[in-house]
């Protein structure tokens, strides 16, 4: 039997990875690095992607990184981040739509502008950058790629005081069926990650937890996960390996609590 290893290569891709400076973003654009994938990460601030690309390039075995201060929110910052990227890179295979966030807050309590804050961070800046990367992968001498978004199991599930993320999540849930239809035809690929909780830096200062309290990845029954979770899944997507998948959402939530939501675990609800 053969376990066809070289599938889940991802050397030699040009990888676009969204709100990279820290947590699951920097993961994963470490990871695809290590693996011999060039990257462009961006996050809102150049001063907070500029160390986590020194740290990728001074790596001589990794491939190379690009970074860019871009807020998702803003089209033509996308669309400056995308060039870049092609002009440097010479090109877009995948794009991890990572970049998200949110507040903790009831329905009630949720201004206009909040609402609509959250909605534009996740769910419109996946939409800007799926399109304007999207129309790059269509360039090039090789048509095709990989669109990989990350939504939440706060996407699957009730989420009490999350009602603005939960929608935006979910929406991107669908948002994920309907293009892998809709682009089978230019060979792009559309997938989804669903984490559970996994900590970060955002989510360590909302639970008052760090590291020394985590259970190792090898421990077993973990309700908490490690960025280097989601980053192994989204390899396996980018890759080869995952020529057949389109259209689904990965849930990665280790052990869940009873409720099967991350309010659960944030003792939300
Ligand atoms: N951690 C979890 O338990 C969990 C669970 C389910 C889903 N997720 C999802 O996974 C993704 C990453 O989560 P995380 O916990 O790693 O987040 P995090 O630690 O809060 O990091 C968020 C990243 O996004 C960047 N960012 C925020 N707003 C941005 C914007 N408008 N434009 C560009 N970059 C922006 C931040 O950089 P700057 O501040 O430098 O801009 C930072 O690099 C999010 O989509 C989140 O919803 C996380």
């Amino acid at each position: 039997m053969s376990l066809h290893t070289a599938e889940f290569d991802v050397e030699g891709k040009r990888a676009i990875v969204t709100g990279a400076s820290q947590g699951i973003g920097r993961t994963v654009a470490e990871t695809l690095a290590t693996g011999g994938a060039d990257v462009a990460i961006c996050s809102r601030s150049q001063d907070r992607v500029d160390p986590v690309a020194e740290g990728i390039n001074d790596d001589p075995a990794s491939g190379d990184c690009l970074a860019v201060e871009c807020n998702v929110r803003d089209r033509e910052a996308v669309e400056a981040f995308v060039e870049a990227t092609v002009e440097e890179l010479g090109g877009v295979d995948v794009l991890v739509n990572n970049a998200g966030g949110e507040f903790v807050a009831a329905f009630d309590d949720i201004s206009p502008n909040g609402w609509e804050s959250i909605i534009d961070l996740n769910l419109t800046g996946t939409f800007h950058c799926t399109q304007v990367a999207g129309e790059a992968m269509r360039g090039g001498d090789d048509p095709g790629g990989v669109v990989i978004n990350m939504s939440s199991v706060n996407g699957q599930h009730a989420a009490p005081n999350e009602s603005h993320y939960s929608a935006a999540k979910a929406a991107i849930i669908r948002l994920t069926e309907t293009l892998s239809v809709e682009w089978a035809s230019h060979d792009i690929r559309v997938n989804c990650v669903a984490p559970g909780l996994i900590q970060t830096p955002g989510v360590a200062e909302t639970l008052g937890i760090d590291e020394s309290d985590m259970p190792p990845r090898e421990a077993v029954d973990r309700r908490i996960g490690h960025t280097e979770d989601i980053a192994d899944v989204v390899q396996f997507l980018a890759s080869p390996a995952a020529a057949f998948v389109n259209g689904e959402t990965y849930t990665v939530k280790g052990v869940p609590r009873a409720g099967n939501s991350m309010s659960t675990d944030l003792g939300l609800q």
